[in-house]
């Protein structure tokens, strides 16, 4: 069934737990999201950046993720997930997103209060919502590298204020993630306390982005069949169920995912040289997606504090 992110995460906040958001790029990668979703019995989002639909094209991806998402017997929200300008946010309003974000997290405050209030505008006139980004994260966003330095982290007060000015359903806030999979140097960390004010101050429910745990048996075995990987450290679970508790109701992975479907493809080609079937393959690569989609989706569930 296709809803808003708007309603996904009002049950969210209800009932103290984060919906999570995946990047999807194709047939399988949605399967595994949505079979996933579906055996626990779980809301969730299907997530594409505009690298994905450049890659996979927007009509092309819109008809098959729309349909998918409406014929999943769990709710599902299609995403926009770092939508660059209000062009963007049409193409997804006409293509059947039924959620768009809109990322000026880049731009001085007026700038991104303006650009995200006019998708907001063109959103919610067609009864669509949206997801704004105050504070910068570090990492790779699609084309765009933020270093590690540079990260600028999300103030409470700012943000309310930037709320109000836009008319935005969910926030994006920076607490100390990173997108892609080497987050940390030292010991993880997120700004907990930071973000228990933000979630006393924002009355919209708050999104994580580059919250992928990059677990270390993936990692191990990455190496293990001669995958370049260096030393990548993601999110721990008990940092995440932490966050979850102190107010984050969307949880976004992509990094997870691309190394399982990595890993996936790797162990089976070596373990079947004398296949070339791309279902037997891909089939690999679905599976080992559908059971990070379930573990993230576990830890997801069940925080302490409920909203209103
Ligand atoms: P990861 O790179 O940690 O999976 O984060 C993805 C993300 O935030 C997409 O918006």
């Amino acid at each position: 069934m296709l809803v808003t992110l708007r309603e996904l995460l009002a049950d969210a906040g209800r009932h103290g737990y984060a919906v999570g958001a995946f990047n999807v790029y194709n047939l399988e990668s949605a399967q595994a999201v949505l079979r996933a979703a579906e055996t626990l019995d779980a809301p969730v989002i299907l997530a594409t950046s505009e690298k994905a639909l450049r890659y996979g094209g927007w009509r092309e991806l819109g008809v098959l993720l729309r349909t998918m998402a409406r014929e999943a017997r769990v709710p599902v929200a299609l995403h926009l997930d770092h939508g660059s300008s209000v062009e963007s946010v049409l193409l997804a309003l006409r293509y059947g997103w039924s959620s768009v974000m809109l990322d000026g997290s880049h731009l001085p405050y007026e700038e991104n209060v303006a650009l995200t209030r006019e998708a907001v505008r063109v959103a919610h006139a067609v009864g669509v919502s949206v997801e704004g980004e105050l504070g910068e994260i570090a990492g790779i966003e699609d084309d765009r590298a933020v270093e590690e330095g540079r990260a600028r982290l999300t103030d409470p007060e700012q943000a309310r204020k930037f709320v109000k000015e836009t008319g935005v359903d969910a926030l994006a806030v920076a607490v100390g993630t990173s997108h892609g999979a080497y987050k940390y140097h030292g010991t993880p960390r997120l700004d907990l306390e930071r973000l228990s004010a933000l979630h006393a101050r924002v009355p919209v429910p708050l999104v994580l982005h580059g919250a992928s745990g990059v677990p270390a048996h993936l990692v191990e075995e990455a190496r293990a069949l001669g995958m370049e990987i260096g030393d990548p450290q993601g999110v721990p679970d008990d940092l995440l169920r932490e966050a979850v508790q102190r107010g984050i109701r969307k949880v976004n992975t992509d990094t997870d995912l691309r190394l399982a479907f990595t890993v996936a493809v790797r162990r089976f080609l070596r373990d079947h040289p004398g296949v070339f079937d791309p279902r037997k393959i891909l089939e690999a690569a679905r599976n080992a997606m559908i059971k990070v989609v379930q573990h993230r989706i576990e830890v997801l569930r069940g925080g302490t504090i409920h909203d209103g």
